[in-house]
């Protein structure tokens, strides 16, 4: 799964990567090859220790302990794209705090054309990781993996027709 998720944040350039969740670094480990096409690379984590697992293991990787729903509060250049990567279990949330959650990713990649949101699910593969999304933006399933454990879905919320997401031309 973590392989692709690399492969999906491939697909376009990075431009500023940010992985929200990161948890023990599983999923950020996997993202370092992609550090090489990035502009920057932050790593969001609530928790503190594992927030201070992550800056240990990950020296070269920005890694603030920040809630989620505080994205906004990043310091990234205006209208940047940005791409974010979720390792947040929104569905093991409160409905208020998926909500938060969820808020903050949408509004910090509506505003920054040619950004993309990769959020995977453990849920069936036809549901789609949240609902309500801005006009203009599609879910696109971007990978089943049936050989993990549990199966996985890979999907990326992007603007239909922004010319980085109708072709594959960044490798
Ligand atoms: C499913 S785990 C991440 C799994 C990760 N791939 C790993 O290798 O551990 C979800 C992580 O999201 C973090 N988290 C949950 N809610 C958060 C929030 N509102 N803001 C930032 N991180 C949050 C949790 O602390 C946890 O580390």
């Amino acid at each position: 799964m973590a392989q692709a998720i690399l492969h999906e944040v491939m697909r376009a350039a990075p431009n500023t990567l940010i992985e929200v969740g990161a948890g023990t670094g599983a999923i950020t480990r996997a993202l370092l090859p992609a550090l090489a096409q990035a502009d920057r690379f932050m790593v969001i984590e609530r928790d503190p220790g594992f927030a201070q697992l992550l800056r240990r293991a990950f020296p070269d990787l920005e890694v603030l302990n920040h809630c989620a729903t505080r994205l906004d509060t990043l310091d990234i250049v205006k209208h940047s794209p940005v791409t974010v990567v979720s390792s947040l279990p929104l569905l093991s949330m409160t409905r208020d705090e998926a909500h938060g959650c969820i808020d903050a990713m949408v509004t910090l990649i509506e505003g920054r054309p040619g950004s993309r949101l990769i959020q995977y699910t453990y849920a069936s593969p036809h549901l789609r990781p949240f609902k309500d999304i801005p006009v203009g933006w599609r879910w696109r399933r971007a990978a089943s993996i049936w050989a993990n454990l549990p199966p996985a879905t890979v999907w990326t919320l992007e603007q239909a027709s922004h010319p980085s997401h109708t072709h594959n031309g960044f490798h």
